[in-house]
Formats: C-alpha cells, sequence, structure tokens
C-alpha cells in the first residue's frame, strides 16, 4: 500500500515538477517564512559535506555551493527534478540519486556534516525509517535540519479572513487530492502532528536542538496586509506560522 502511494506521489511529481523550479529553495524555508539570512541556522557550510533529502530542482545545493560546501549531495525520487537539479548544478561536482527518501540506497555512513531537508520530509510515507536512515548518513555531531508545512497550518481554513480549524489536528493519515498544481496529478500527503515529528526524531537518537514555528520576515511583519483567503498568504501568515523548521543533531 504504501509502495503504491509512493509510486503515484513519484509520477505526479514528475507531472508537476516545472511548477517548483526554485521554489522553496534556501535560504527560503517555506512560504512567507523568515529565510537563513534572518534566522542563521545553519552554522558554518564551508568545507562541509552535505546531503538534500527531496532536492527538486537543485537550488538549495546551488546555494550550498555558494556557501562553500565541500561535497554536494541530492536524493529525489523524480526523475524530472533530478534532471533540473543537474541542470542547475551544471558545472559542480554533485552527486546526484534518483531515489525515495524512504529507501536505503546505500548512501555512505556515518559521513555527511549536514543533512538538510527544505518542503520535502513530509512526503514520506515512512517517518521512522527516513528518519533512522538520515541519522545513519550523519556524522556524529553532524546535525539534521527540515522544513515542512507547520502540522496544524494544513487544518486551517479561512473565510474572508476569519481563520477556523478544518477537520481534525487528531487525526493523523495520508489525505488524498487528485489534483496538484492544477494537474490531473493524484497525490497523498500525509498529515502528521508535531508531537509526532519530535517523538519520531527522538526516538531515532536526534537530539533536538532548535525548534522554529516561523514568522513573517521582519520587513514584513508590520506592514498592512490585504485580507485574503489563499492557502498561503502574508495575511494569514502573519497570525499563524506556515513552516515548522527543526533542528536536530546525532551526538558525538
Ligand atoms: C517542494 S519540493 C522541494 C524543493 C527542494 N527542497 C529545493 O530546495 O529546491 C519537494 C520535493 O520532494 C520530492 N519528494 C516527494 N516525496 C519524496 C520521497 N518520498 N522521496 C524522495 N523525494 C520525494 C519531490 O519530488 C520534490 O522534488
Amino acid at each position: 500500500m504504501k509502495t503504491e502511494i509512493l509510486r503515484q506521489n513519484q509520477r505526479s511529481w514528475n507531472t508537476v515538477a516545472a511548477h517548483f523550479n526554485g521554489v522553496d529553495a534556501l535560504p527560503s524555508f517555506g512560504p512567507f517564512a523568515q529565510t537563513d539570512d534572518e534566522l542563521q541556522l545553519f552554522e558554518s557550510i564551508q568545507d562541509k559535506k552535505v546531503l538534500d533529502i527531496g532536492c527538486g530542482s537543485g537550488h538549495s545545493l546551488a546555494y550550498m555551493a555558494e556557501q562553500g560546501a565541500a561535497e554536494l549531495w541530492g536524493v529525489d525520487f523524480s526523475e524530472n527534478q533530478i534532471e533540473r537539479a543537474s541542470e542547475t548544478l551544471q558545472g559542480l561536482q554533485a552527486n546526484l540519486h534518483c531515489a525515495a527518501m524512504e529507501e536505503d540506497i546505500d548512501l555512505p555512513r556515518n559521513y555527511f556534516d549536514i543533512v538538510y531537508s527544505i518542503y520535502a520530509i513530509g512526503w514520506t510515507t515512512d517517518l521512522k525509517e527516513t528518519l533512522n536512515l538520515i541519522y545513519s548518513y550523519l556524522k556524529p555531531g553532524g546535525y539534521f535540519l527540515f522544513s515542512w508545512d507547520h502540522p496544524l497550518y494544513a487544518h486551517l481554513q479561512s473565510d474572508q479572513g476569519h481563520i477556523s480549524l478544518n477537520g481534525s489536528y487528531q487525526e493523523e493519515g495520508m489525505t488524498r487530492y487528485e489534483n496538484f498544481k492544477g494537474e490531473d496529478a493524484p497525490v497523498a500527503i500525509p498529515k502528521r502532528k508535531f508531537s509526532t515529528y519530535l517523538n519520531s526524531l527522538i526516538q531515532a537518537g536526534f537530539m533536538i536542538e532548535e525548534v522554529v514555528e516561523t514568522d513573517v520576515p521582519n520587513q514584513q511583519k508590520n506592514s498592512e496586509t490585504e485580507v485574503s483567503d489563499r492557502y498561503y498568504s502574508l495575511y494569514k501568515a502573519q497570525k499563524f506560522p506556515t513552516t515548522m523548521i527543526i533542528k536536530a543533531r546525532k551526538e558525538n
């Protein structure tokens, strides 16, 4: 069942890849959220071996290269995204793997200084296995930093600016959508509670170092904003975090 969902999501990501060229890429952590220029969650990237989980079009890896990373590695299950990433990273030495993040593809163990994931980890059909793998890729002392939709954000609906709860935050599990980005591309996205992410990290062996529920960037904090009922809007983001960011370390 999980494999079926994985394959369907993979086909759909191949269909929608063009919509995401450079979207949700570092230094951005997510829509209407502070960037790493403001949050400074990555320590020095200079000479670090980095692995991007769900690397998409490769723009975050390009950012890592600009910051002086020693080795660039990326995993994404969409062939189209990997092709785009190869184009984005042309001229750079990058190890790109077309594979699901929940699959063991024999990436080096105890090797990476930084494993990160920008708006991709929540797609995994097996959070436990994915976090166990990520933990195994990291050197002792290395860290995993990821961003994803704030788990409550997906439950917020807005009607003329009045925000209310849609469905139940208590119910975890797959939500199916027939269309993705307006394309005939059915996807299933797991809904998980905030505590599920935190507890899964702890169970994988991580030490949670920092948790951020994002705010809008400083320069947009007090700006007058038009009421908007769009899924992502500055109006909503000024009231509720769009994104959670978690930094977790594999201890020495
Ligand atoms: C919003 S994009 C990420 C953007 C990217 N992090 C960047 O920095 O440009 C989400 C990515 O996750 C990938 N993805 C979704 N589920 C996945 C899975 N189970 N295993 C590997 N990649 C997956 C998609 O193919 C897509 O490229």
